[in-house]
């Protein structure tokens, strides 16, 4: 089946008991044995539940891995692959993360003994640089396109620069989505996704979700879902089953709006840069083309200066000053004072997330009327 059949039906047949077409919302919290330790596979909902058990088919099938175990939210997801890590051990990190990620990186398991080097950009000599400063490196961590200045990281190169020293490399995917690249099929180990973003895609759940390459490796991942318990409840996996149905139509949404509106922005005297992974000055603006099928729904613009940016924030209409993204409606962030406002003031200036840097996450309303919205919030 193709993507977007797999979006709908994967994990997803119609119930045998009743034939009803959509899975039904499983809430039972225990299930019956036949005799001790014999059961149809469900014992209790925090270690397998057949509605969760159906969103973790689906989104197997579309990153074409071999196995998924879902999550409360992403940054549990992000926890579970750590956790597998033992003090000591070291992970490298790309050069432009979630705020959340770094949190947890520098200050939660850094605390227990987890040491963290970052790449100074994302660059393979960064890279293998930052494998040799560690005393047992274990794996690598990054995202492409990443949060919020939109960089892109060859991840063909850096799965092998990973196994090349015996990593594994683990790929955030929530900007782009398996609609737009699969990095299973680029020689990554793990791919984590925030599904409360363009998976969920209506602001209205949250989720994440780890899909490995290879089965063996699920096994340790679902032994911390289990053992930590931080599942989403049954009817959290329905509303994402239901959003996953349209991701497919809502990306190519998202990818022209965006297109329309970085041609609007790229030029406009209020702007002084255009972030975007498919402009042809990007940097690796090749590896872009080879790794993702189009460039996604989020742009990052820095404004001319801090008058532009308050005005901006007063004046725009449709788009919605708020955390979040990758849903159906236009929302914005201001980074330096919101998402990564955990962030030390140098390692801010060190990435680029000035106070007049806004990250525009890309709805799939009209696009005149976000064009217009931009307009006149930017004369
Ligand atoms: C790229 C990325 N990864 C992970 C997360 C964390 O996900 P959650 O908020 O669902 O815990 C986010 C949240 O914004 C994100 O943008």
């Amino acid at each position: 089946m193709r993507f977007a059949t797999r979006a709908i039906h994967a994990g997803q047949d119609a119930d045998p008991l009743t034939g009803a077409v959509v899975p039904p919302i499983y809430l039972a919290t225990t299930f019956q044995q036949e005799r001790p330790g014999k059961h149809k596979g469900f014992e209790y909902t925090r270690t397998q539940n057949p509605t969760r058990k159906s969103l973790e088919e689906c989104i197997t099938q579309l990153e074409e891995g071999s196995a998924t175990a879902c999550f409360a939210s992403g940054v549990s997801a992000i926890s579970a692959i750590i956790q597998n890590l033992s003090p000591g051990d070291g992970i490298v990190a790309g050069h432009d993360l979630y705020g959340g990620t770094v949190r947890l990186f520098d200050k939660v398991y850094s605390y227990w003994g987890i040491e963290v080097v970052y790449a100074d950009d994302n660059q393979i000599p960064s890279f293998e640089q930052a494998i040799r400063k560690l005393s047992r490196p274990r794996l690598i961590w990054i995202e492409s396109p990443t949060n919020p200045l939109l960089k892109i990281v060859d991840m063909g190169a850096i799965a092998e620069v990973a196994h090349r020293y015996g990593l594994k490399l683990a790929v955030d995917n929530t900007f782009a989505t398996p609609y737009l690249q699969k990095p299973l099929l680029l020689g990554a180990d793990y791919v984590v996704h925030s599904s409360t973003k363009y998976l969920g895609g209506h602001s209205d759940v949250l989720g994440g979700a780890v899909t490995v390459k290879n089965y063996e490796d699920i096994k340790p991942i679902q032994f911390i879902q289990n053992s930590i318990g931080a599942v989403p409840s049954p009817f959290d996996c329905y509303l994402l089953m239901r959003g996953i149905k349209t991701l497919h139509v809502r990306m190519e949404r998202h990818c022209d709006n965006a297109e329309r509106i970085v041609a609007f922005l790229c030029g406009h005297p209020k702007v002084q840069k255009v972030y975007y992974p498919g402009l042809e000055q990007s940097p690796l603006s090749d590896v872009v083309k080879k790794q993702m099928k189009r460039f996604g729904g989020m742009v990052t613009v820095e404004l001319k200066d801090i008058e532009t940016l308050n005005r901006f924030c007063e004046r725009v209409k449709i788009f919605t000053l708020a955390e979040s993204l990758g849903a159906v409606e236009s929302l914005f962030c201001v980074p330096y004072y919101m998402t990564h406002a955990g962030l030390s003031e140098e390692k801010k200036q060190k990435l680029g997330v000035y106070p007049t840097l806004v990250r525009l996450s890309i709805g799939i309303e009209d696009v005149e009327d976000l064009l217009s919205d931009l307009e006149q919030a930017l004369e």
